[in-house]
């Protein structure tokens, strides 16, 4: 279960001791990590990331991940769901995890590198996994530009990746969750995952920043 982390704002804000040298944007983002309780959390529970937490919180009112599940993890690095993953599949399970990024070897876990736009790293991803998947996740994100419209088409076009690959690879009943901006999924998306799975939904787990566009797509029931 999600246990919640303790709501930010109670006690004392940790305040940087010096601000010499930073750029502002950087102390912000570092004031921020400092006071976020889902940071404080995960460091508390051995997770890698606090994106951990949105997973989990996800799982905890969808139940997506059960025990002896084929899941695939792209956009894995530094691995927080990766980590949530192998603790719920357990030994019956597997998890394949893949980033563009080298990642350090999550016990349990078969942890792969390669850009997911090419094909040779799908290829690899297939080749790790022992027989269809029950659960695809996609938190891929790519660096920031700062230009909306841009970040808006780039992480769409890894979302559609690996909406592609899910339909490829989910065995009948799967299900697929990946990361969109808010607005959702854009209309022809939307009715390739409503015309090949029972249930669609968008989700913006607590654990996700209120001022960030980010969602999450989650469809279930994969027709096959
Ligand atoms: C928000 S992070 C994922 C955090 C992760 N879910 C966790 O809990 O630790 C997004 C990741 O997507 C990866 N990514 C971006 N573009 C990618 C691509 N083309 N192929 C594979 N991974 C990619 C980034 O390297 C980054 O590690």
């Amino acid at each position: 279960m999600a246990k919640k982390p303790p709501a930010a704002g109670r006690g004392m804000a940790t305040r940087l001791r010096t601000a010499e040298g930073r750029s502002t944007a950087s102390q912000r983002w570092l004031t921020r990590q400092l006071n976020d309780p889902y940071v404080k959390a995960a460091r508390e529970r051995g997770l890698r990331s606090r994106a951990a937490f949105k997973l989990l919180e996800m799982d905890e009112r969808l139940k997506l991940l059960k025990p002896g599940m084929r899941v695939v993890d792209l956009g894995a690095a530094p691995g927080g769901w990766t980590q949530v993953a192998v603790k719920a599949v357990g030994a019956r399970g597997q998890v394949v995890a893949i980033d563009i990024l080298p990642m350090d070897p999550v016990p349990g876990a078969t942890v792969l590198q390669g850009d997911f736009q090419e094909q040779e790293a799908e290829e690899r991803t297939i080749a790790a996994m022992g027989g269809k998947a029950d659960l695809v996740l996609s938190d891929m994100a790519p660096n920031t530009t700062g230009h909306t419209s841009t970040d808006h088409l780039r992480i769409m076009a890894l979302a559609e990746i690996a909406l592609d690959f899910a339909r490829r690879v989910l065995a009948p009943g799967g299900a697929f969750a990946a990361k969109v901006l808010q607005g959702g999924t854009e209309a022809e998306m939307l009715a390739v995952l409503k015309r090949d799975f029972t249930t669609v939904r968008h989700v913006k787990p607590p654990a996700s920043r209120k001022d960030s566009a980010e969602m999450y797509v989650v469809a279930t029931g994969f027709r096959g």
